[in-house]
């Protein structure tokens, strides 16, 4: 495969990058593109929010960059579209290798407030599409290994929302956390056939990051911040996920914030104790909790506050 070739590293690859006409998914079909994939460009156009979908937005990137790229225009959360766009992949240049679950939707709102349908829209934007186009890719990804072509790797873009929270993210937040469980069995399942699946938290200016609605100085000052951390930093990791250096890198929890990179850690037991019997009171439970937990309970830190540093751009 062109994994071997210096001048496109990617070349002879075969990408579909979801959401890959705007903010850090365009960066990302841009930056695999340019190391020598071709590139389908899933991406409905749609809002923040995930209304009012524009194909001409996705036409429009694809007719810039030219050669080994497609656009593909449908909502990708129902199973059919998301088949569409891998057989798109297949039918247009022959294989599909480098995978990027980059779409995603914003409905916030305090839980006491949520509307169950807006956190059925985020889900199945951030979290079914995924897997419906997962579930389309992997297959091919299975056969194409057995038939010797070089294996495929799979990105799923999560965010720190997921891993730590946020106020109002009830929805986002939930199915981020839950494309990190994706990505944990998908690196399992994919693993016999040498496929990588990795989680990437990105931190980018984008129209997301221009929407943030300051509550506070400190807000303000996060989004000043991230309003300077270019999208192109997210691309050179994806990039090196999807690249010939990262053939045994799969089931992490990566993050990148412009030239900072960072690996998280992942939810495992720290501390522990043992019932000291069967039938123990509360008291008796509370003095274990306090003696053994206490001093290690994770605080509530959200994510814009653990990100709040000055970027390394
Ligand atoms: N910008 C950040 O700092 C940041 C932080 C954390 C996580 N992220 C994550 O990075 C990814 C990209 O974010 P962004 O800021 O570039 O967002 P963006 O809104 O600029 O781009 C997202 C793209 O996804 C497309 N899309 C949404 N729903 C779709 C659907 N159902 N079918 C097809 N296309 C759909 C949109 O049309 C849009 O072009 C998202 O997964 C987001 O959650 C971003």
């Amino acid at each position: 495969m062109g994994d071997s070739i210096d001048e496109a590293p990617l070349g002879g690859r075969v990408a579909l990058v979801t959401g890959g006409a705007r903010g850090i998914g365009l960066a990302v079909s841009r930056y695999l593109h340019g190391l020598g994939a071709s590139v389908v460009i899933a991406d409905s156009g749609v809002s923040v929010t995930g209304a009012e979908p524009d194909p001409s937005v996705a036409q429009a990137v694809a007719a810039e960059l030219g050669a080994r790229v497609t656009a593909f225009t449908s909502d990708l959360g129902s199973p059919d579209a998301a088949a569409e766009a891998v057989e798109l992949a297949v039918s247009c240049y022959g294989a599909i290798d480098l995978v990027v679950n980059n779409a995603a939707i914003l409905r916030d709102a305090f839980i006491f407030k949520a509307k169950p349908a807006d956190w059925g829209l985020v889900l199945q934007t951030n979290l079914s599409a995924p897997f419906y186009v997962l579930a389309a890719a992997t297959p091919h990804l299975r056969e194409q290994a057995k038939r010797g072509r070089a294996p495929g790797r799979i990105v799923n873009i999560t965010s720190s929302a997921g891993l730590y929270g946020n106020f109002g993210q009830a929805a986002y937040a939930s199915a981020k956390a839950g494309l990190v469980g994706l990505t944990r069995v998908v690196a399992m399942d994919m693993a016999r056939a040498s496929v990588t699946c990795n989680a990437v938290a990105p931190f980018a200016a984008t129209r997301v990051t221009g929407m943030i609605q300051p509550a506070n100085a400190q807000q303000a000052q996060y989004k000043e911040r991230a309003l300077r951390i270019e999208p192109r930093f997210v691309a050179e990791l994806v990039g090196f996920l999807c690249g010939p250096h990262a053939h045994d890198v799969t089931g992490q929890v990566l993050g990148v914030r412009g030239r900072e990179v960072f690996l998280f850690s992942q939810q495992r037991p720290r501390a522990e104790f043992v019932a000291p019997e069967r039938n123990w009171s509360t008291p008796e439970f509370a003095a274990m909790f306090n003696q053994h937990f206490r001093n290690d309970l994770t605080d509530l830190t959200t994510d814009l506050e653990a990100f709040n540093t000055e970027p390394v751009g």
